[in-house]
């Protein structure tokens, strides 16, 4: 077991030894694989005479340098990694190590699962393979052999090119060569019996690329979506960016035993099988729209990561904010931008501020580390892409691209930082980016307060912008951030009035306190539009001022987080009313909102949506309440049964007061067969919506549910079909178990299908929730070592069933708790995401905080903890004694 020490930022220093080739064998066997490692060490630092290199968890079989064999006494081993003595420029260095990828349950490394051999390197499981210099600065030339003699068919992969495939007597041989200088994370080896789908893409400079997509056999038609989402993203990529593809093959590999989404490594991709495999009866849209998504982002990573790097893993956002930007863009490109952006501010809102006022707040470009695996965060990648958003925002798409430009013409086949990216943009744009820069240094979400003051005599109205950056758990001092807030002002009639204040339409916020003055009186102001920065507006709007939004605003976002405004205050006044019932002294609670009059707003807001002239894109969205995290906004801590209460009260009063009107918007079903197209995706949002509401309204109720029950019978599509049993999940456990046993019936044999079963059961409201999830646990399709089936039925359990984790006595966490304890043993890196829910103690009330916290103390003190869940509970801990 290796330490569990914090690594910093600033303790950089550049590698004493270069690695300029690799060379790897490996003798693949399950449960014993010999790796022969042949590298050519070059050394930089002068006064260097040792070199370290990373490894863990390898049985070391021998050693040797230049040809001569070194006797232990010759090497320092320890459980983190080997040390010799190299006092020359130039050596080659010769290891050999056994694995055992049949054991390999935590999926880092080289690991064995159905048949199949698959590695997943990134961050640090290069040195579980073998000892090397495990770092992104050290880019090296590989050449790999696989070898194995327990399968004639096999596809046995790498990167770059294939050399030769041949055969040693019952050996079969597959040598590759990757032409391009890669750090050891983006290595990769897939060997075992797929499916192939293929397909060619001919770049602008007119090079043949063949596509090779690598399906679990009897899956090829599922592949059809990906492949296409893949030629899309090759040909934006040229048009957006004038990037090409670089190898003669393009790879992509799909397996149900992966740890996250996917994995960009260099020429041949891994996948998760759940964003690769889709069709219209086994796919939602959202799948389909994920994949599409998930495959473009590995994609781009092939400049931005793979060609420039990082240099090291405190510049992660790096690639992957910058990535995400770009697959954000695309996925705008090629589906709806409304939708797309209103789905990327929500996982922002409601994971990445949430991240940020618990224990593991890190500005996106951390400071420390102690497990890098717990960095894939929503803050580094998430944040991270609003960060380039703003910065394109700021320089405009032409500037961005100069700046794109020159970042790929400095760097290209180098491992650079985050300044360095800052560097590109601020040189070729001509453009002083000095204080934009902090918002890779500081953690924390900026809560702008905004205030208004009319000048009647001069008619005109001051606008002042009042910064506040709350500390946060890991760093006390903030400064203000320069912050564009792209705004405009609607006067009483809804016209936009012209403020020449605005660069861009954006007022820039850039220190404690910036006031704007604006022509004319009587102004509704319309706020972040398309949230142009990663904080929170503070602007007290009166109820008519936001709904004057959602009539006349320009802009369909500004509709939306208007309309989440109206929901969230109605919301926030229940709560207030429910919890000073149960406590007399809580009348302070909520300043004004309490006394709000939540049926007269429903009632109104629910007219504008009926009379208004809508467009069914927009609808879908003003039609959907606030989740929790962003409904809560402004409060500190919340009892989470009573603020689930009022949320549901608001959803049903809403229902009341518009749901009569939904059975009729129902578009007749089977309208056409399925397509997965803009039109068709939002026909079948808008749906389910209607259906939604038509069942919680109680005069329509009976007749949406016999509608729920056909049309679930009768869809040709699983979106559909998702979404009447969402519906019945809330309002008719009968129906719902009836459907879902029907629906096991017809997909109990499919494991990526299964999944969406398994998370609808997680997330059911039932007061023996937790004897139904040991019964889950228990099911055919269910193992603790598959993370997709523990992400579905734990996953889902602990981040969206409210009323089951959250229990008065603590059940719901204990369930967690002892799960966390053992699925830590099997993949300490899943265990690390799922313990989230629990870390976030304290924002709730009593007795919630003491017995979420209690479950915390639990963890942090049992013993062989991982280094991944060591670091979260321990910082917890110390978060919250501070
Ligand atoms: N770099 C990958 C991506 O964003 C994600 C990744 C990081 C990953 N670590 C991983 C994937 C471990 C699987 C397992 O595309
Ligand atoms: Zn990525």
């Amino acid at each position: 077991m290796a330490e569990h020490i914090v690594k910093r930022r600033l303790d950089y220093e550049k590698p004493d030894f270069l690695i300029s080739e690799t060379a790897l064998t490996f003798d693949l066997f399950p449960e014993k694989t010999v790796v022969t490692s042949v590298l050519l060490v070059k050394r930089q630092n002068t006064k260097a005479s040792h070199i370290t290199l990373d490894g863990e968890e390898l049985c070391l079989v021998s050693v040797s340098v230049n040809d001569k064999a070194l006797s232990s006494d010759e090497y320092e081993l320890n459980a983190s990694g080997l040390k010799l003595c190299i006092d020359c420029d130039s050596v080659e260095l010769k290891i050999v190590t056994e694995i055992n990828p049949k054991q390999n349950t935590s999926l880092e490394g080289l690991y064995y699962t159905q048949d199949a051999y698959c590695t997943q390197c990134e961050a640090e499981g290069f040195r579980k393979i073998t000892y090397y210099l495990d770092r992104p600065d050290v880019l090296s030339i590989f050449t790999v052999t696989i070898r194995t003699t327990d399968a004639p068919n096999k596809y046995l992969l790498s990167n770059g090119n294939l050399v030769k495939r041949y055969k040693e007597g019952d050996t079969d041989i597959a040598v590759w060569h990757d032409p391009h200088p890669k750090p050891s994370y983006l290595f990769a080896l897939v060997a075992g019996d797929f499916d192939l789908l293929v397909d060619t893409f001919i770049t602008r400079s007119g090079r043949v690329v063949n596509l090779e997509l690598y399906l679990e056999k009897g899956r090829l038609q599922q592949g059809q979506h990906a492949l296409d989402s893949l030629k899309k993203a090759m040909k934006w990529d040229e048009d957006t960016y004038g990037l090409e593809y670089d190898l003669d093959v393009y790879m992509v590999v799909a397996v149900d035993f992966f740890n996250m989404g996917a994995m960009e490594n260099k020429g041949l991709n891994v996948f998760n099988s759940k964003f690769v495999l889709a069709d219209a009866k086994t796919a939602t849209d959202e799948d389909f729209f994920n994949i599409e998504s998930i495959i473009a982002h590995e994609y781009f990573h092939n400049w931005t990561g793979n060609r420039v790097t990082c240099r090291d893993w405190f510049q992660l956002s790096l690639k992957e904010g910058l990535t995400v930007f770009r697959d954000q863009q695309f996925s705008a490109d090629m589906s709806s931008y409304l939708s797309t952006r209103i789905s990327q501010v929500k996982v922002m809102r409601e994971h990445q501020f949430v991240e940020d006022t618990g224990p593991m707040s890190h500005p996106i470009r951390p400071d420390e580390v102690m497990e890098m695996n717990n960095f894939y965060t929503v803050t580094v990648y998430d944040k991270g892409a609003e960060v380039i958003r703003m910065l394109h925002t700021l320089l405009s798409a032409e500037g961005f691209r100069k700046g794109m430009d020159l970042y790929f013409a400095r760097h290209d086949g180098e491992a650079v930082t985050c300044d360095d990216f800052v560097d590109a943009m601020a040189t070729a744009n001509n453009m002083d980016l000095q204080h934009f820069r902090q918002w890779y240094s500081q953690s924390g979400t900026p809560l702008i307060a905004v205030s208004k003051k009319e000048n009647d005599l001069a008619a005109t109205t001051e606008f002042t912008f009042t910064q506040v950056n709350p500390k946060t758990a890991d760093q006390k001092e903030k400064s203000p951030l320069f912050v564009p807030i792209v705004a405009e002002f609607l006067d009483t009639s809804g016209k936009v009035v012209d403020a020449p204040s605005l660069t861009n339409s954006s007022i820039i916020v850039n220190e404690q306190h910036n006031s704007f003055s604006v022509e004319g009186t009587n102004l509704t102001p319309v706020l972040l539009d398309k949230f142009s920065a990663p904080v929170v507006i503070d602007y007290d709007y009166s109820i008519p001022e936001l709904l004057h939004i959602i009539r006349y605003a320009s802009s369909s976002y500004a509709k939306w987080d208007a309309s989440q405004r109206v929901f969230s205050a109605c919301i926030q006044a229940r709560y207030a009313m429910q919890i000073s019932n149960a406590t007399p002294r809580g009348d302070k609670l909520i300043n004004n909102r309490n006394t709000l009059d939540v049926q007269g707003v429903l009632s109104e807001y629910a007219n504008v949506l009926v009379n208004a002239d809508i467009e069914g894109d927009v609808l879908v969205e003003l039609l959907s309440l606030p989740s929790t995290e962003t409904a809560r906004t402004g409060l500190k801590t919340i009892d989470p049964i009573a603020f689930e209460d009022a949320s549901e009260y608001v959803q049903k009063s809403f229902a009341e007061h518009i749901g009569g009107h939904a059975l009729a918007c129902l578009s007749a079903s089977q309208v056409a067969t399925y397509q997965y197209s803009v039109e068709q995706v939002n026909q079948r949002a808008l749906n389910a919506s209607w259906l939604k509401l038509a069942v919680l309204n109680e005069d329509t109720r009976n007749a949406a549910l016999l509608e729920i029950e056909q049309r679930y019978i009768q869809s040709d599509n699983m979106t559909d079909r998702l979404n009447c049993l969402k519906v019945c999940q809330i309002e008719n456990i009968d129906l719902f178990d009836k459907l879902m046993s029907s629906f096991e019936q017809e997909f109990g044999h499919d494991a990526v299908i299964m999944d969406k079963w398994f998370g609808l059961h997680a997330t059911t409201k039932r007061v023996d929730i937790l004897a139904q999830l040991d019964l889950l646990r228990a099911h055919g399709q269910f193992t603790i070592n598959n993370p997709n089936k523990v992400r579905a039925l734990i996953g889902s359990f602990a981040f969206y069933n409210t009323l089951g984790f959250h229990q008065k006595h603590g059940a719901g966490y204990k369930y967690l708790g002892d799960y966390l304890l053992d699925l830590d043993k099997v993949n300490p890196q899943v265990a690390s995401r799922i313990v989230t829910p629990l870390l976030q103690f304290e924002s709730f009330n009593e007795p919630y905080k003491s017995l979420m916290k209690s479950q915390i103390e639990r963890i942090f003190t049992s013993k062989g903890l991982s280094r991944d869940l060591f670091e979260k509970a321990s910082k917890a801990l110390t978060s919250s004694a501070n």
